[in-house]
């Protein structure tokens, strides 16, 4: 694995995209398949209170940071975080439209995170986030790296995720470097931070997803058959979603590792070339797709 430092992007915030997302969104945009659909829907629904969980850990160590350009780095994270949060509750609300209980599931999740707040340390914290941080920087990866993941789903839907993807990949090692340098978090608490947070995103996305199934309608035993038939799509080695990032996600746990030694997609420029030229997300989301292997 190339471990030299890759050059970093620059973070810059985007305010108020506008993804044409209206009452017309498909009940099951994704593929038109209710298991995948559900089971991404179910991950973003905990966006906006993750972000802002990511936005107080890091805050907490703000006064702190000394260095200029790390002021600055952290000033355009939570630009960047600020918005995913208020896009993704617009999409929430949505579903909530659609008859899923967005509420229910949004307080469990607040529930949990204040109490993560509360419990832990904030460098613990700040290493949570650090975490997850990798983890939807990675997504980026297994979403849009192969133009065949979302091929056939909601260009809208597709444009939000990947707007989001592209910021994470962005500002992929801001936290990282404010656990490091400032709150001066060792090896054992990264790695048992991360541990944490991997066991806390997979946990979650199930318990979510079988909640919103439910919702749809689908019964005990259908919705138990749905996620055995799709645990390969989730956690296949080759293809999952999170299977597939098996090895950049070992590759957190090395104790000299950085974000910055995993580069981010190829067709990242793409996306930014096509949003500057056009400042349209769907249009910028397309050329992205476009760029992206077969
Ligand atoms: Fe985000
Ligand atoms: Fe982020």
């Amino acid at each position: 694995m190339n471990t030299a430092v890759a050059h970093a992007e620059a973070i810059v915030p985007r305010e108020n995209l506008d993804f044409g997302l209206g009452n017309d969104l498909p009940r099951y945009w994704f593929k038109g398949n209710p298991y995948k659909t559900r089971y991404l829907d179910a991950l973003q629904m905990g966006f906006p209170d993750g972000e802002r969980y990511f936005i107080t850990s890091v805050r907490a160590f703000r006064d702190g940071i000394t260095d200029p350009a790390m002021q600055e780095d952290v000033r355009n994270f939570m630009r960047q975080e600020g918005q995913h949060g208020m896009t993704h509750t617009r999409y929430n609300r949505m579903l909530q439209a659609q008859g899923l209980p967005v509420d229910n599931v949004v307080r469990e999740m607040k529930r949990i995170l204040d109490a993560d707040t509360e419990r832990f340390s904030p460098e613990f914290n700040l290493a949570a986030t650090a975490g997850f941080e990798h983890f939807t920087a990675m997504l980026a990866e297994a979403f849009f790296a192969r133009a065949s993941v979302t091929a056939g789903s909601d260009p809208h839907v597709v444009a939000m995720f990947a707007w989001h993807a592209i910021e994470e990949m962005e500002h992929k090692s801001v936290a990282y470097d404010v656990m490091q340098k400032v709150a001066k978090v060792g090896y054992w608490k990264r790695a048992g931070a991360m541990l944490f947070a991997t066991w806390r995103m997979a946990s979650r996305s199930y318990v979510t997803t079988d909640v919103l199934l439910r919702a749809d309608g689908y019964g005990f035993w259908s919705r138990l058959g749905l996620h055995l038939r799709y645990f390969p799509w989730v956690y296949g080695p080759r293809r999952g979603i999170f299977g597939s990032l098996a090895p950049k996600l070992l590759a957190y746990f090395k104790p000299g590792f950085h974000p910055q030694q995993l580069p981010n997609i190829h067709n990242y420029p793409a996306w930014v070339e096509a949003y500057e030229r056009t400042g349209d997300p769907l249009i910028a989301s397309e050329a992205l797709l476009a760029a992206a292997h077969r």
